[in-house]
């Protein structure tokens, strides 16, 4: 067991990983070798890292995979998805290839709200306080005037504060709920900052308010990634006939079986979890690759998956008429400026790549994203089911992880290419191609 540590985050890089080398590994040197090996030699590039946050002792590398042939509203799109699961990107790119021929995928954003809010008790009279609101409400705009001015230049800024009470839920406890458009950007700093200027106004100013009786204390001020009215909506469609890629299951089989797997996703939370994963599989490879925080769309999608009460598809899908439909709709707070995207350099790259979208844009890409790939799934998993194309993707894992050489890899794939993966059949087939 090591002793704690006082100072850790003032040694230099080289002592921090002495430090954890020598109180947590049976081997310090090849702990130190480890992370050494995922240091870049350009070091430029590494301070740049090491400063995205405290205590860095190497990188962490993901897979940067690209799924070309993405028709989005009529534009080719060749999407980036850092992510570590071997299927996902084939997935992707099978999905893109099979809609690129049936009109590509239609996408829009709805709207692009995004919610802060001072959460704040009050134990006095509500009607003062409504009264005090609407008195200070002018303030608050104009105490963040310096802080908006930039976004408001560009059509963005604040665009609605409200006080709302909470008190049926929760003693003495109100909000000031409040609208922003942040454009380009996600806008988690522009939010926080105008939300602790407005905790600040509305605090001061209460107390030369003389018919204020009772306090208002301010418990915190903070952005929602909860972000219900930031949403877009991506679907595909076609003739039922068109669903004819499979030789082995007809059109209409195809259709009934997919719209079944949809229905049981949108009402059992137990299958709606797995459904939505593999939605995710999609959306949080290109929020990733594009330098977006992750957490906060997964944190936001899901609650928005629950909107109605209970865990339920994201996606959604219909024959009407002969024609198949299948969408998605979601919330996605985004950026395309600031933070990673002006900084890391294959989040620059990858932005590149997608034609320098605008943050609207990204949102229609990564909804797309996620459709594609729940498409993808639901394929497999209602005709051949999803363990053959997975375990095919997860032949290499297992190979490299018995440091198979390039011409083992050769034979042994081909060997599988009529032949069922499973862990202990390459295994086998390993050792007997080594004469083990
Ligand atoms: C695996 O990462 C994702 C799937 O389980 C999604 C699904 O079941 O729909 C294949």
């Amino acid at each position: 067991m090591s002793k704690p540590i006082v100072g850790f985050s003032k040694l230099s890089k080289t002592e921090k990983i002495d430090w954890i080398s020598k109180s947590y590994f049976k081997t310090p040197e090849h702990a130190k070798l480890v992370l050494e090996q995922y240091q870049n030699s350009d070091k430029k590039l590494q301070q740049l890292h090491d400063e995205f946050i405290e205590n860095t002792v190497s990188n962490y590398y993901l897979p940067l995979g690209v799924a070309p042939n993405f028709l989005i509203n009529n534009k080719l799109y060749t999407i980036p998805m850092a992510i570590e699961e071997s299927s996902v990107v084939a997935a992707a790119s099978k999905a893109a290839k099979f809609w690129q021929s049936r009109g590509g995928f239609k996408a829009e954003v709805i709207s692009t709200t995004k919610i802060g809010q001072v959460h704040f008790m009050y134990d006095g009279d509500f009607s003062q306080l409504q009264h005090y609101f609407n008195t200070i409400k002018p303030q608050l705009f104009n105490d963040t005037n310096a802080i908006t001015q930039n976004m408001r230049k560009r059509g963005g800024g604040v665009t609605n504060i409200e006080l709302v009470n909470k008190t049926n839920k929760l003693d003495n406890y109100y909000q000031l709920h409040v609208s922003f458009e942040t454009l380009d950007a996600m806008g988690a700093n522009f939010i926080n900052t105008c939300l602790e200027q407005f905790a600040k106004t509305f605090k001061n100013n209460a107390a030369n308010f003389n018919t204020l009786n009772g306090n208002i204390k301010i418990v915190m001020s903070i952005l929602s990634n909860y972000v219900p009215n930031c949403l877009v909506k991506a679907q595909v469609s076609c003739p039922i006939e068109q669903l004819n890629d499979d030789k082995n299951v007809s059109p209409q089989v195809f259709a009934d079986t997919f719209l079944q797997a949809v229905k049981i996703a949108e009402i059992e939370p137990y299958r709606a979890v797995t459904h939505n994963k593999g939605i995710m599989n999609g959306i949080d490879a290109v929020v990733l690759a594009t330098g977006n925080d992750f957490r906060a769309i997964e944190a936001g999608i899901h609650a928005y998956a629950c909107k109605n009460g209970s865990y339920s598809s994201l996606t959604h899908a219909s024959v009407e008429n002969g024609i198949f439909k299948f969408w998605i709709e979601i919330p996605l707070a985004l950026g395309t400026v600031g933070g990673l995207t002006n900084l890391h350099p294959l989040v620059k790259l990858c932005l590149e790549l997608l034609d320098h979208p605008s943050a609207k844009e990204l949102m229609q890409i990564v909804a797309v994203s996620g459709l594609a790939q729940n498409f993808a799934a639901l394929r497999s998993l209602t005709t051949t089911g999803i363990q053959e194309g997975h375990m095919k993707m997860h032949l290499m894992n297992i190979l490299n992880q018995h440091d198979a050489t390039p011409t083992e890899k050769e034979q042994i794939t081909a060997h599988f290419k009529t032949n069922t993966v499973s862990h202990s059949a390459v295994i086998e087939a390993l050792h007997n191609l080594r004469g083990l």
